[in-house]
This record gives structure tokens, sequence and C-alpha cells, in this order.
């Protein structure tokens, strides 16, 4: 059975009632029901947190216990060096997951503190971009 972990960051608990036009009009908790019974074989444990320090703790926590690690770390991507270097620093490889298509947004959102260091990045599925996330750890 594979431990897999995924962490998402700020603004990502109001998916459902956050830009539906971007995010689509369904909460998390009710994709993450369609996510277990997709892999059944997977043990899929769930954090999110619009701190960042929290997800770089989740991130050191998961990081040495979990096979992979699912990461939405939503404008933290854009910004933030402190979480880059947690991915540098754990052994469990890091999905970078985006619902929406960053590159066909605002120009800011085109960079990433974290691809460079994640086994790889899926972008523009909407929350289909989380199943072929988990699908690569299979
Ligand atoms: C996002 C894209 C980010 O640019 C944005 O700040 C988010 C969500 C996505 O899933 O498409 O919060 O990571």
């Amino acid at each position: 059975m594979k431990r897999i972990q995924i962490i998402n960051g700020p603004n990502l608990n109001l998916l459902g009632k956050r830009e539906p036009g971007v995010y689509g009009s369904q909460s998390f908790d009710e994709y993450l029901t369609t996510l277990k019974a997709i892999f059944p074989q997977m043990t899929i444990d769930y954090f999110q947190s619009n701190s960042e320090g929290e997800l770089i703790d989740r991130i050191q926590e998961a990081g040495f216990v979990a096979d992979g690690i699912v990461l939405n770390a939503g404008a933290y991507t854009h910004t933030s060096i402190a979480i880059a270097d947690a991915i540098r620093a754990v052994q469990a490889p890091v999905i970078e997951v985006h619902i929406s298509n960053v590159f066909s947004r605002e120009s800011f959102r085109h960079h990433s503190y974290l691809s460079a260091v994640c086994k790889g990045s899926i972008s523009g599925f909407g929350l289909d971009s989380y199943r072929l996330a988990l699908a690569s750890f299979e």
C-alpha cells in the first residue's frame, strides 16, 4: 500500500466557491472521496494550510514517511524559496500540481520556484491534475 500525501496551499480551502470559472465548482473534500475511490490501493493523506510555515512543516513530516507528495502550493509556488528548500531537503518525490494552466494566465504565474526541485509538474487539467499526479505514483 503506497502512502501519498496531498498538500494544498493558500486559498485552496475555498475550492468550489473561489473563482469557479478558473478553479471549478467542486470542493476538494468532495473530490478527495473520488480520488480515494480511484486509488483504493493507496493511503491518501490530505492537508491544507494558508500558512507557509505549516506547509513546510508538513512537507518535512511527510517527506520522510510518505512514498510521494502531491503539492499545490497555490501562490507560494511563485514566491517561496523556503518551500523549494523543504522539497529539496526531504526524501519523498514531490509532484507540483496546478488546477489552472498557469502559463495561460498572468506572467507572474509563469515562474515557479518549485518546478526545478519537483519530480514533475502538472498544470491545467482542473481537479484532474491531482489524479494525474497520483497515477504517476502507481
Ligand atoms: C494555482 C495557481 C496559482 O497561480 C494560484 O495562486 C493558486 C492556484 C492552481 O492550482 O491553478 O492559488 O496553484
